[in-house]
C-alpha cells in the first residue's frame, strides 16, 4: 500500500513495519564513535536493513566498509556506489564463482573463504579472466559453521595462496555462537574476547610465515562491546546493532531503548476473555527466538514502550495471540507495536518500512535484495 507522507502513526496501514530513525541513529554512532577510539574499523553488516537509507547513514558515521551475506546485497550496495565490499559468504558453485570473479573486477569484492575445494574454482575462472580476488580467510572461533580450525589457518592460507589468481587481505570471524550464553553475561563477554584473541593469534601467525595479512575482523552484535577490542583485532562487522531486536535484549547487548525497529499492528478480534487477536503475525515478523517460551515478539504500547503484562504467545500467518493480565485492556482497533525477537529475519519478509520521528512516519524506504 503506497501512502502520501507524512503520517501519524494512527493513520499507518496495520501490519508495517516502522523504524525509529533517532534510536537508530543513536546506535551508529555510539558504536562507530566506540570503535573508532579503540582504533577498530567498522565494516556493518548490511544484511540486517537490506537498506541503502540505512547504510549510507552508516558509512556517513565513519564506516569504512560494508559487509554483505548474498550476491544481491553485493548488487545492491554496489549499484549505490558503495565501495570496499566484503562478501561474507564462500562464493560455491559456478553462479557465485563467476559473480565473485566479475565483482572483484568492477568493484573490488572481498570474499570470504576456507577451503582448498572452495578456492580452487574461484582461482581457475579468476586466472582466466586475468583478475586477482580479495579474500579473508574465515577462521572457526567456536560457531562451528564454517571457517579453518585456527590450528590449520597458516597451512590452508598458503594452500590458497598458491592456487594463484587469489590474495589474501587478512582473517575473519562470526562469533555467532555467543548468542547461546542466554544471560550469562560474564560468560559471554569472556568467550567474545577470547574470540578476537584467538583470531589475533591466527592473523600473527600468519604474518609470522611472510604473508601479508593486514585485516582482522570479528563480527557479531552480542560481542561488539568485547570481540573487537582484543589485541591485534583491527575491523568489526556487526549488523543486528543498527535496530538491535529482543533477542539481543535478552543477551544483554542492548535495552528496549535501543530497539529502533517494530512491527506497527491493530487488536482485530477479542472474542474470547484472556486473548487478543492482532492483525501482525508469522507473516509480519521473524518468530525464531533464542529461548523457546519467549513467544513471538515484545508487545508495546503504540508509544514504544514495553507491556510487560501482555504476552505474544503465539501466532498464525496473518493473527498474533496476545494473553496475558493486560489483554483485559485491549479493545477492537487499539494500536500496538511489537519488538522483533529477530530483525534481521523480520527485514528480509517486508519490501519497505516506514522512517518514524516522534510517532510520525516521514519517510517510506525500500527494502531490497531479499534474495
Ligand atoms: C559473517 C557474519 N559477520 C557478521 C555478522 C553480524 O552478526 P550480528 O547479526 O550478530 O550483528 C553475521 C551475522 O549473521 C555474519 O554471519
Amino acid at each position: 500500500m503506497t501512502t502520501a507522507l507524512p503520517l501519524p502513526l494512527e493513520h499507518l496501514p496495520t501490519p508495517s513495519l516502522l523504524v525509529d530513525v533517532d534510536r537508530m541513529q543513536a546506535n551508529i554512532e555510539r558504536v562507530a564513535a566506540d570503535l573508532d577510539q579503540a582504533g577498530v574499523r567498522l565494516r556493518p553488516h548490511v544484511k540486517t536493513s537490506k537498506c541503502v537509507e540505512v547504510a549510507r547513514r552508516q558509512l556517513a558515521a565513519g564506516a569504512t566498509g560494508l559487509t554483505c551475506s548474498t550476491p544481491a546485497e553485493v548488487e545492491l550496495l554496489a549499484g549505490s556506489g558503495f565501495q570496499d565490499l566484503l562478501w561474507a559468504h564462500l562464493p560455491v558453485g559456478a553462479t557465485k564463482v563467476g559473480f565473485a570473479v566479475t565483482a572483484a573486477r568492477d568493484h573490488g569484492l572481498t570474499v570470504a573463504l576456507d577451503s582448498v575445494e572452495a578456492a580452487k574454482p574461484l582461482s581457475v575462472e579468476a586466472l582466466a579472466a586475468g583478475v586477482e580476488v580479495g579474500f579473508l580467510l574465515e577462521v572457526n572461533t567456536g560457531q562451528a559453521r564454517a571457517g579453518v580450525e585456527p590450528g590449520l589457518a597458516v597451512l590452508r592460507a598458503q594452500q590458497l595462496l598458491a592456487l594463484g589468481g587469489l590474495r589474501m587481505r587478512g582473517v575473519m570471524t562470526h562469533e555467532g555462537h555467543l548468542s547461546t550464553y542466554g544471560d550469562d553475561r560474564d560468560a559471554l563477554t569472556a568467550a567474545a574476547r577470547g574470540c578476537g584473541e584467538t583470531l589475533a593469534a591466527v592473523a600473527a601467525d600468519i604474518r609470522s610465515a611472510g604473508l601479508d595479512c593486514e585485516i582482522v575482523s570479528v563480527g557479531s552484535t552480542p560481542g561488539l562491546t568485547s570481540s573487537p577490542y582484543a589485541d591485534g583485532v583491527n575491523e568489526a562487522r556487526p549488523g543486528t546493532y543498527v535496530y538491535f531486536d529482543a533477542n539481543q535484549v535478552r543477551l544483554g547487548s542492548a535495552s528496549f531503548d535501543d530497539c529502533a525497529l517494530t512491527v506497527l499492528t491493530r487488536v482485530v478480534s477479542t472474542q474470547r476473555p484472556g486473548t487478543a487477536i492482532t492483525d501482525a503475525g508469522l507473516k509480519a515478523m521473524s518468530a525464531d527466538s533464542l529461548a523457546p517460551d519467549r513467544g513471538a515478539g515484545v508487545v508495546c504500547g503504540a508509544d514504544g514502550t514495553p507491556l510487560p503484562d501482555i504476552e505474544f504467545w503465539t501466532a498464525n500467518e496473518e493473527h498474533g495471540f496476545l494473553r496475558g493480565p493486560g489483554v483485559a485492556d485491549l479493545r477492537v482497533g487499539d494500536l500496538l507495536r511489537v519488538i522483533p525477537n529477530h530483525a534481521c529475519g523480520t527485514v528480509n519478509m517486508w519490501s519497505r518500512e516506514y522512517a518514524v520521528r516522534a510517532g510520525v512516519a516521514h519517510e517510506q524506504w525500500e527494502i531490497s535484495a531479499r534474495h
